[in-house]
């Protein structure tokens, strides 16, 4: 990324910075409703539930760099901090997670890092999604930055287990009791089953959809 400053970091820069990470939110949140509004023209159904934008604050950009034993400089959170621009795409069944991701990877203008799919292969944890961390060009008055974005994707079901796992994970500061995470390691099984019996259900009525349209 290119910051328009020399040696010396300073407020502005830090300004400057943020302002290309919430422009960059921004441009993906308009690409993904276009696509989504696209969708629903051409199949008729929108493949995207909601979608969620975040900017990670200073003192967990700060957190993040301590525990990756670094100095807080701009360059740093910069180079080694590629979540500070977050984009949440929740959708209803696992199959949506995959053609948005396509769809995503698809445009020109953006860059893919780096995929983690959390959904072949779970955390530990159970935690399930799919992670890309792209790169989506920023039209400034006299340069185009290419700012980094972490997406992920995952469905309703996911999503609920991954709020509750969070909140877990926080109470007990990242040490819960081997009974709870047992449990939860439990219910990622059921939210997974669940994932796969919804989509091969929704498959089923959109079969039977096309039967009748065929009379
Ligand atoms: P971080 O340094 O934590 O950002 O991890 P990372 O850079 O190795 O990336 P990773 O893809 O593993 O995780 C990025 C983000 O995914 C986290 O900041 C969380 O929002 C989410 N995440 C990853 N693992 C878990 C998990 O076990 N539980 C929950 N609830 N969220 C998770
Ligand atoms: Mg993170």
């Amino acid at each position: 990324m290119d910051i328009r400053t020399d040696k010396d970091y300073d407020v502005n820069s830090w300004t400057e910075v943020m302002l290309l990470y919430s422009s960059a939110l921004k441009q993906m949140q308009t690409k993904l409703e276009i696509l989504n509004d696209e969708f629903q023209h051409v199949h008729r159904y929108n493949p995207i539930e909601h979608i969620k934008c975040r900017l990670k604050t200073s003192e967990s950009i700060v957190k993040k760099l301590k525990r990756k034993g670094l100095d807080s400089t701009i360059q740093n959170m910069v180079d080694y901090v590629g979540d500070i621009a977050g984009i949440r795409i929740i959708c209803s069944f696992t199959s949506d997670i995959y053609k948005i991701a396509e769809m995503i990877a698809d445009q020109s203008d953006i860059k893919v890092v780096s995929i983690k799919d959390y959904i072949t292969n779970p955390k530990e944890s159970g935690y399930r999604s799919y992670h890309m961390n792209i790169t989506v060009p920023v039209y400034l008055s006299d340069r185009i930055v290419d700012t980094r974005v972490e997406v992920q994707i995952r469905t309703v079901a996911m999503d609920f287990w991954a709020s509750l796992e969070h909140k877990i994970h926080y109470k007990f500061e990242g040490n819960a009791p081997e009974d709870i995470k047992n449990d939860l390691a439990i219910c990622a099984k059921m939210v997974a089953a669940l994932d796969d019996k919804m989509l091969s259900l929704n498959e089923e009525i959109i079969s039977m959809n096309a039967i009748e349209e065929d009379y």
